[in-house]
């Protein structure tokens, strides 16, 4: 089991999940936030973020894979899960994870 910080909860692996156009392996058992945390995290720790429901900056659209619905959520409440693709983000999120350089349209 790992646990690289007090932020994330504690995973056994890492899970596949797509980003707009580009594919990346973040800690199961985490939201999906906190994935994107892991993967940008200074900006992601720097951006106006409640973490709790309220701001809406961190709404997105997601799927399953192919032929599943799409669907929107908060990502700060949102268990990530191997193979969901995130289609749409808000303006917050995009700004926050510039430097992964997605093509994701906004939300
Ligand atoms: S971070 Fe504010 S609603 Fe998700």
């Amino acid at each position: 089991m790992h646990s690289p910080g007090p932020l994330f909860r504690p995973f056994d692996k890492l899970i596949k999940i797509k980003l707009g156009d580009k594919e990346f392996e973040v800690p199961e058992g985490n939201m999906l936030l906190r994935c994107m945390q892991y993967l940008s995290p200074e900006d992601i720790s720097y951006g106006r973020f409640c973490w709790n429901e309220e701001c809406q900056y961190c709404r997105i659209s997601f799927d399953l894979g192919p032929d599943t619905p799409q669907r929107t959520a908060l990502s700060c409440k949102l268990m990530v899960q191997e193979g969901m693709r995130v289609t749409e983000m808000a303006d917050e999120i995009r700004y926050c994870l510039r430097k992964l350089q997605l093509i994701v349209k906004p939300k």
